[in-house]
């Protein structure tokens, strides 16, 4: 009987990273933060916005965003912590392998494919949302028989599902973005955020922010939990370790400039976006940025807003796309996904299959099923799996003590026990639907675990590390 805690030892990781054709250390603190920043800012801040201070927060969306930034903020100095100890590819799913056994990586991996073909959906819808608007602006208007899912009053969100097909179609050709691409989207990305700030901020009425809290601390908290999907993507820069010049130094760095950055932008936007309309207004559009702006007469600025805002949300799409097919590669070589999840053509010299697998999959959820829906069975899973990273660094100051660590985050154990509560509570105020959906989910991920990778799994004496705990 093999022991499902097993762990693989942290030497063996940075050894099997070294064995490989080496990717080549081209990257520092600002390429990490602009990459960061890349994966972060989308549909959470573009779209989510809308739908939390309509139906959560109202004004006090503001504070959503505080809360959740916080919660982000510690799981973040975790994740610093440990990508700066074991700088390999695969993040949280490696982490979790090091630190807890083979049983909790595969659950922190299984909420991972959970949290990005969720996120995949989510901004594919919202990046239709703005799709919609600008063609709106144009005097097009397509009927919503194609523009929204079944359970909205339409048939198939058709835009949502054609840019997935050209997503796909981009990784598996294998068009790498290059760090200048990434740098050139998120500076027009920046840009219009910072236009709308500035073209918002004269139109804010602070009569729009009364009442403050319609619903109260709980929607302030629910609201919290929707919008947390606007800060996933910082841990995206851990996916980047082994191409680090100095990861030890610019891991902590990338990740930890790239939220703070967001979190202040977010924290000024959401106060402004809530002061020029009233909240209750969100109901009517998918686009709120760009709606606000047009609300207050500025056509011109939301139609440039839509523009960037299409950019934006599809470089996250690369990103969350090459991201899925690179955890389900590093847990099939692992031996708990079938092999043909690590399976590379050779022509292409992309994994073909698998991209086409998660495109194929991503584009039945984004086609048939509200934003609302998919947004929160993302943030269930990522909120998750944050909560193992932090106990890993828990249980790794315990285990290897000795380990040099170039980032320790601070007061631990304290900080990893609040990013544990912290995530743990933002999860108890999403709906109780998500919450059984997401069982469901992991008894699945547990029935597979128990059937194929627990027999599958390709740890040996030799790279196995000590037991958990
Ligand atoms: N944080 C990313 C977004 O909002 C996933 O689109």
């Amino acid at each position: 009987m093999k022991d499902i805690f097993r762990t693989k030892s942290i030497d063996s990781l940075i050894a099997e990273t070294k064995g490989k054709e080496s990717l080549q250390k081209v990257l520092g603190s600002f390429e990490l933060t602009m990459l960061g920043i890349g994966a972060i800012i989308g549909t959470g801040i573009f779209v989510l916005t809308g739908i939390a201070a309509a139906n959560y927060s109202g004004p006090a969306l503001v504070i959503s965003f505080i809360i959740a930034g916080l919660a982000c903020g510690f799981a973040a100095l975790c994740y610093s912590e440990i990508a700066a100890m074991v700088p390999v590819a695969g993040s949280a799913y490696t982490y979790g392998y090091a630190a807890l056994g083979e049983f909790w990586a595969w659950i922190i991996g299984w909420d991972l494919i959970l949290e990005y073909a969720f996120a995949i959906g989510t901004v594919a819808i919202g990046w239709s949302g703005y799709f919609t608007s600008i063609l709106g602006n144009l005097g097009i208007t397509l009927p919503t028989a194609i523009t929204k899912a079944p359970f909205e009053g339409g048939l198939i969100n058709l835009p949502a599902v054609l840019i997935l097909v050209v997503i796909t179609a981009i990784l598996v050709a294998g068009v790498k973005q290059s760090t200048t691409t990434n740098n050139i989207i998120v500076a027009i990305k920046l840009a219009v955020v910072l236009l709308f700030i500035v073209l918002g901020v004269g139109h804010v009425k602070p009569v729009n922010w009364h009442p403050f809290m319609p619903y109260g601390w709980n929607g302030v908290f629910a609201g919290a939990s929707v919008i947390f999907f606007a800060y996933i993507g910082f841990d995206a820069v851990s996916t980047a370790a082994e191409e680090v010049k100095n990861p030890q130094k610019d891991l902590p760095r990338g990740i930890i400039a790239s939220l703070i950055i967001c979190t202040i932008l977010y924290i000024v936007v959401s106060a402004i976006l809530t002061g020029m309309v009233p909240y209750l207004k969100f109901k009517e559009t998918a686009a709120p940025v760009a709606f606000a702006l047009q609300q207050v007469g500025i056509n011109w600025g939301s139609a440039l807003v839509s523009v960037g805002a299409i950019c934006g949300l599809t470089s996250v799409l690369i990103v969350m796309m090459f991201g899925q097919t690179r955890i389900l590669f590093a847990m099939s070589r692992d031996g708990l996904l079938p092999k043909v999840f690590g399976h590379v053509n050779l022509k292409f010299h992309t994994p073909v299959k698998s991209t086409l697998m998660v495109g194929i999959i991503t584009m039945v959820v984004a086609g048939f099923t509200p934003i609302g829906i998919v947004s929160e069975l993302t943030n269930v899973g990522t909120l998750s799996a944050f909560i193992i990273v932090s106990a890993s660094v828990v249980v790794l100051r315990k285990k290897d003590p000795d380990r040099p660590r170039s980032f320790k985050v601070p007061f631990s154990p304290i900080t990893p026990i609040f990013s544990i509560v912290a995530c743990a509570f933002l999860i108890a105020h999403l709906q109780t639907v998500t919450l059984l959906r997401f069982v469901v989910w992991l008894v699945i991920g547990l029935i597979l675990y128990f059937a194929y990778g627990y027999k599958h799994s390709t740890i040996t004496e030799d790279n196995a590390g000590e037991k958990a705990i």
